[in-house]
C-alpha cells in the first residue's frame, strides 16, 4: 500500500522525524484558510501517488492566504499521470540551503534492507544514480541491528553530507528507520531531506510503501487506505478475502483453485482467445485448496458482478480436496446463490479434473444446471469458454 504524503509526513512526524508544519485542503477556500492559520509563506503541493508532481506544477509557493487559494484552484482537478488531484498539502514553506536524498528499502537481490543517501537530492535520483554513481551510497542494513544513532552517522558520512549537516542528518535517519521497521514498510524514501539557513535536517516530501501482508498487524494504518481509489469489484472480494485481480479489457470470468492453476488459466484462455478475434480473461480469482461451497459462491458472486464478464470458466483439480467434494461445492454454490437470486446469466464451462475426476463429473451431471456445460480438457474448456464469450459480446 502507497501512502499520499501527507499520510507519510503524518508517520514521520509520529515517529520525530522533522517535517514542515502542514494541513490537508479538498478545496481552495480550505486551502486559504490553512494558510491563514499558517501565516507567511506557504507551498500547495498536489496529493497524487506518483512523483514528478514538482515538474508537472502540482508544487507552487503562495505568498499569502489569497495566493494559496488560487494556486489550490489550479492544482485540485489536475492530472498528473493519470492521477487526478482530488486533495493538496498546504504546508509551510522552508527555507531551502541544500537537497538530499535519503531512502531506506527491501533490498530483496542481496536479502537485506539497503540505506541509499545522496548529498544530490531534490532531482530524480534513477538519474543520479545513472550518471553519478559515487554520488549515491549504498549501505547494506543488518535487520537484527538496525539503525541507531552511530550507524545513521556512519551512513551520512558516506553520502558525504556536509559536516554542519551530519548530526541533524543522523538523528533524522535513525528515526527514519523506525518510521520503517515499526510500520512494515518496503520503502520509506525523503526527497529532499533538506538542510535549511537555520541548519536543521528536515523531510520535506516522504513517500511510503506498507507491505500489504503485514496490514493485519498494522490497524493505526488501515485508516490510510483510500478504498475510493481501488475497484468495486477487488475491494468487495477483499472483503470477503478473495484472492481476485480484476484484469483489463476481458470477458472470461476465471475461477480456479490454486495460484498457478489460476495463473496458467489465464495464459490458455487468452491463447484460445485469440482464435475468436482476441478474447481475453477478465479476472484471476484464486478459490484455494479447500474449495467449500461458500467459498465457490462468494467468488461466484464476485466474477458474476462484473458487467464485462461473458462467460465463465470453473478450472478446478481436485488434489487433497476430490473432485468429488469440490463438484458437490460448486453445485451448492449455485443452490447459495440460487437463494439469493443470483442466477448466473451468461453460460458457465467446468473442467474438473484430477483426483475422484469420475465421481466429480457424476455429481454435476446429476445436478443438471442447463448453464453449465462440462468439458473434461483444459485447453478444450479454455476454448469452449472463449468461444461462448464470442458468441455473447
Ligand atoms: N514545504 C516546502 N517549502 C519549500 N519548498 C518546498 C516545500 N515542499 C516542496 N518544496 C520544493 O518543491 C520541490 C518538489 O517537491 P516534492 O519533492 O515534494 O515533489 P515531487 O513530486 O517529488 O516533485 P519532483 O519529482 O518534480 O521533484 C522540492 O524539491 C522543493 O524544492
Ligand atoms: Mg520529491
Amino acid at each position: 500500500m502507497d501512502l499520499f504524503e501527507h499520510q507519510a509526513k503524518e508517520l514521520f512526524a509520529r515517529h520525530g522525524v522533522p517535517v514542515p508544519t502542514g494541513k490537508v485542503a479538498t478545496t481552495p477556500e480550505q486551502a486559504r484558510a490553512a494558510a491563514e492559520e499558517l501565516g507567511g509563506r506557504v507551498v500547495v503541493k498536489a496529493q497524487v501517488k506518483t512523483g514528478g508532481r514538482g515538474k508537472a506544477g502540482g508544487v507552487q509557493v503562495a505568498e499569502d492566504a489569497a495566493d494559496a487559494e488560487e494556486k489550490a484552484r489550479a492544482i485540485l482537478g489536475m492530472d498528473i499521470k493519470g492521477h487526478t488531484v482530488h486533495k493538496v498539502l498546504v504546508e509551510q514553506a522552508s527555507d531551502i540551503a541544500e537537497e538530499y536524498y535519503a531512502s531506506y528499502l527491501l533490498d530483496r537481490a542481496n536479502r537485506t534492507f539497503l540505506a541509499m543517501v545522496s548529498r544530490e537530492g531534490g532531482m530524480d535520483i534513477e538519474q543520479v544514480a545513472a550518471t553519478n554513481p559515487d554520488a549515491l551510497a549504498r549501505v547494506p542494513i543488518d535487520p537484527l541491528t538496525g539503525v541507531d544513532l552511530a550507524k545513521a552517522h556512519e551512513i551520512a558520512v558516506a553520502a558525504k553530507l556536509p559536516e554542519r549537516a551530519l548530526d541533524g542528518a543522523a538523528e533524522l535517519l535513525a528515526k527514519l528507520w523506525d518510521v520503517f521497521v515499526k510500520c512494515d514498510a518496503t520503502l520509506v524514501e525523503v526527497n529532499p531531506l533538506i538542510l535549511t539557513g537555520d541548519g536543521r535536517v528536515v523531510a520535506l516530501d516522504g513517500k511510503v510503501t506498507i507491505d500489504g501482508n503485514a496490514m493485519y498487524r498494522q490497524p493505526d494504518l488501515a485508516a490510510f487506505e483510500d478504498s475510493s481509489a481501488a475497484d468495486p469489484l477487488e475491494q468487495r472480494a477483499k472483503e470477503l478475502d478473495l484472492n481476485y485481480v480484476k484484469l483489463d479489457n476481458g470477458s472470461v470470468g476465471v475461477i480456479g483453485n490454486g495460484a498457478g492453476l489460476v495463473m496458467s488459466t489465464l495464459d490458455v484462455v487468452a491463447y484460445a482467445g485469440e482464435r475468436y478475434g482476441g478474447v481475453k480473461p477478465a479476472n484471476f480469482l484464486d478459490i484455494g485448496g479447500g474449495a467449500s461451497a461458500e467459498v465457490m459462491a462468494a467468488g461466484l458472486g464476485v466474477v458474476m458482478s462484473d458487467p464485462s464478464v461473458l462467460t465463465i470458466f470453473v478450472n478446478v483439480f481436485g488434489g487433497i480436496t476430490a473432485c468429488d467434494a469440490v463438484a458437490n461445492g460448486i453445485v451448492s454454490a449455485f443452490h447459495l446463490l440460487e437463494e439469493r437470486g443470483e442466477r448466473p446469466s451468461h453460460p458457465l464451462v467446468v473442467r474438473l479434473d484430477g483426483n475422484n475426476a469420475d465421481e466429480g463429473h457424476r455429481i454435476l451431471d446429476e445436478a443438471n444446471f442447463g448453464f453449465i456445460e462440462r468439458v473434461d480438457r483444459m485447453d478444450e474448456a479454455a476454448d469452449r469458454a472463449a468461444q461462448l464469450a464470442a458468441q455473447e459480446a
